[in-house]
């Protein structure tokens, strides 16, 4: 029996709060069933009010200022989709000390300043619920908390930007340059106009900060993640990793080692028989690797209406039952400590090199010289393509001391008739 009434403030009615209105309003029976509440959304925050909306609000008034839902004493929700960090910062700062549960999906937000939050919603006796944040519909946050919680978590390894996975697929299956494959992103909404967070890798990077954050006990500073985006990935790579038996993608990798944490986004070569190499277009796809469960991958659509909105909905269930003291209530990233580091010039990784030389014998011995004496072992080798009297060559390593690798490639471009290192990518 359902009777108790949670109101509800909406901050933002965009592309995810109109997912959020639109799954509550069609599946309203079974939400407030399993919520425990019935459940009211009383208000909303926009920018402008003169803006047509489609959606249907059922009675929910369109407000300006924020404060007419953060001073509304029977709001006890807000859900926060305004994008935007340092504003978002303080409606859910003002929120929480008001003593109201907050939901979001600022990945943004919550990788730079999560610790501030969790720490004012724990001592205000709140809680902050951010599974939309990362891979939109995919839940990630929640099983790494809860369904893997017995498991010491030792690698995070996924495609968590729909955007670049949208991209690069249409490089590979389309033979589309850069350029052409992320204006079609855009003209099909798959891309922001100005891309720059998702194609620099800074997305996923924040991405990866919350969930290495939980999977790791541990604090995650954005300047400790190495990120690298696809912008100088050429076609002419995509087709070598294929030969190779790989495809490229966009991942974000973490590792727990004896040392501290490994944490990076780059462009990667998969082999092809690996499932994430089988994850295309806008799809997004999480492996996690714990000790006791071994590997499990969790796959799906990472952001728009529908899929994030069923994301930030069963967060307001959960808020919801913690109000309604069916869960118990805490925030556990308060805990966490700051694990160590690890350079990346101390992990080993193996290498796709893409270079230009002049075709006259010796130029192999004069790399391979190199390579022994920096204890770098090939593991292939194509070499077919001459162009103007230029070989082009590309080699792929076997596991490498990154340092190693970069001091050898330091060398590489002294050789004489070496004329360009035209790419280095990274393989699993
Ligand atoms: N879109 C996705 O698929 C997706 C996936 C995962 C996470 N997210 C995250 O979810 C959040 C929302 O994204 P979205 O795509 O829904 O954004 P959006 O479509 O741009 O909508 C933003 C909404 O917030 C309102 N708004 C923005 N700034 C405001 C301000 N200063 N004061 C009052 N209202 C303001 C806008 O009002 P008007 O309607 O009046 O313009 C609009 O309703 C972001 O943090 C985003 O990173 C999005």
């Amino acid at each position: 029996m359902v009777d108790n009434l949670i109101n509800i403030g909406l901050l933002g009615c965009g592309t995810v709060g109109s997912g959020v209105v639109k799954i509550i309003k069609r599946n309203r029976e079974e939400i407030e069933r399993k919520a425990g509440s019935r459940l009211n959304i009383k208000k909303v925050l926009v920018r402008s009010l003169d803006k047509e909306r489609p959606l249907e609000l059922e009675g929910a008034e369109l407000v300006t200022e924020v404060d007419k839902i953060l001073e509304d004493p029977e709001i006890k929700i807000v859900i926060e989709l305004i994008g935007d960090v340092e504003r978002a910062r303080e409606y859910m700062e003002k929120a929480l000390r008001k003593g109201k549960f907050v939901v979001t999906a600022n990945k943004d937000l919550m990788a730079q300043h999560g610790r501030e939050i969790f720490k004012l919603a724990r001592d205000m006796g709140v809680n902050v619920y951010y599974e939309a944040s990362v891979g939109g519909g995919i839940p990630l946050i929640r099983p790494l908390k809860h369904s893997l919680a017995a498991n010491r978590i030792m690698r995070i390894m996924g495609i968590i930007n729909g955007t670049t996975n949208y991209i690069l697929t249409q490089m590979t299956l389309q033979g589309r340059g850069y350029q052409e494959a992320l204006e079609e992103a855009q003209e099909k909404g798959f891309a922001e106009q100005d891309p720059s967070s998702d194609v620099l890798g800074k997305d996923a990077a924040y991405k990866l900060a919350i969930l290495a954050s939980i999977a790791f006990d541990s604090t995650i500073n954005m300047d400790s993640i190495y990120t690298e985006g696809i912008t100088e990935v050429k076609i002419r790579d995509i087709r070598y990793a294929e030969e190779l038996g790989y495809k490229l993608k966009l991942l974000a990798i973490g590792d727990r080692m004896e040392e501290g944490l490994a944490l990076r986004v780059h462009p990667t070569l998969v082999p092809d028989k690996h499932p994430l190499a089988a994850v295309n277009d806008e799809f997004n796809a999480v492996f996690f690797e714990g000790d006791a469960v071994g590997e499990i991958m969790l796959y799906g659509r990472g952001a728009g209406e529908m899929p994030t909105g069923s994301a930030v909905v069963a967060d307001v269930i959960e808020a919801v039952r913690s109000i309604n003291h069916q869960v118990e209530n805490g925030v556990m990233e308060v805990e966490f400590s700051q694990k160590p580091i690890m350079p990346l010039s101390r992990i080993h990784s193996k290498f796709y090199i893409r270079l230009k030389a002049i075709d006259e014998p010796g130029v192999f011995a004069s790399l391979a010289n190199i390579f022994s004496e920096e204890k770098v072992s090939l593991d292939m080798i194509i070499q077919k393509r001459r162009i103007e009297e230029m070989a082009e060559i590309v080699l792929v390593t076997h596991d490498i001391r990154e340092e190693n690798f970069f001091r050898s490639i330091e060398r590489i471009k002294e050789i004489p008739s070496i004329r360009e290192i035209s790419q280095l990518l990274r393989v699993v």
